[in-house]
């Protein structure tokens, strides 16, 4: 089947088998490997991606669900170089050791202060559950995503 829909503000269509699933177009055929695989099940977070516009697992989603859709993943929130204040921002408070996790991460903490432009930390924890990391305890993660909803001024 032929998927067409909107990547990083780009047209994109694959010819794909039916059961694959937005992750691996997303890192087959379109070449985005930025976007991470963890657990494949819907469970680590780390292939969340925004599907017009809100934070989804791209694991847990098929290809063909995304027809038409516009996806934005971690290579378009820096599409000029410049990092997104959410990367700088994880940089800046050492939100990340290996990173396995991070553009995952990143993905679901933008949708979250576009959600709620101030978190508390009670919020960021909540709402960032479903994205597992291994390395950092999530205390400089919490402390990343205050910053930059700080920063991204609750846009
Ligand atoms: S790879 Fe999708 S949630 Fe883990
Ligand atoms: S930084 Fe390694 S899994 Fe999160």
């Amino acid at each position: 089947m032929n998927v067409s829909l909107t990547v990083n503000g780009r047209p994109a269509s694959a010819e794909v088998d039916p059961r694959t699933t937005l992750v691996e177009l997303l890192r087959g055929p379109l070449g985005l490997t930025g976007t991470h695989v963890g657990c494949d099940t819907g469970q680590c977070g780390a292939c969340t991606v925004h599907l017009d516009g809100r934070a989804v697992k791209a694991c847990s989603v098929l290809a063909g669900q995304a027809e038409g859709t516009e996806v934005t993943t971690i290579e378009g929130l820096a599409p000029d170089g410049e990092l997104h204040p959410m990367q700088a921002a994880f940089r800046e408070c050492h939100g990340l050791q290996c990173g396995f996790c991070t553009p995952g991460m990143v993905m679901a903490a933008v949708d979250l202060v576009q959600r709620h432009p101030n978190p508390d930390e009670h919020t960021v924890r909540e709402q960032l559950e479903g994205n597992y990391c291994r390395c950092t305890g999530y205390h400089n993660i919490v402390r990343a995503v205050q910053s930059a909803a700080a920063e991204m001024g609750g846009s």
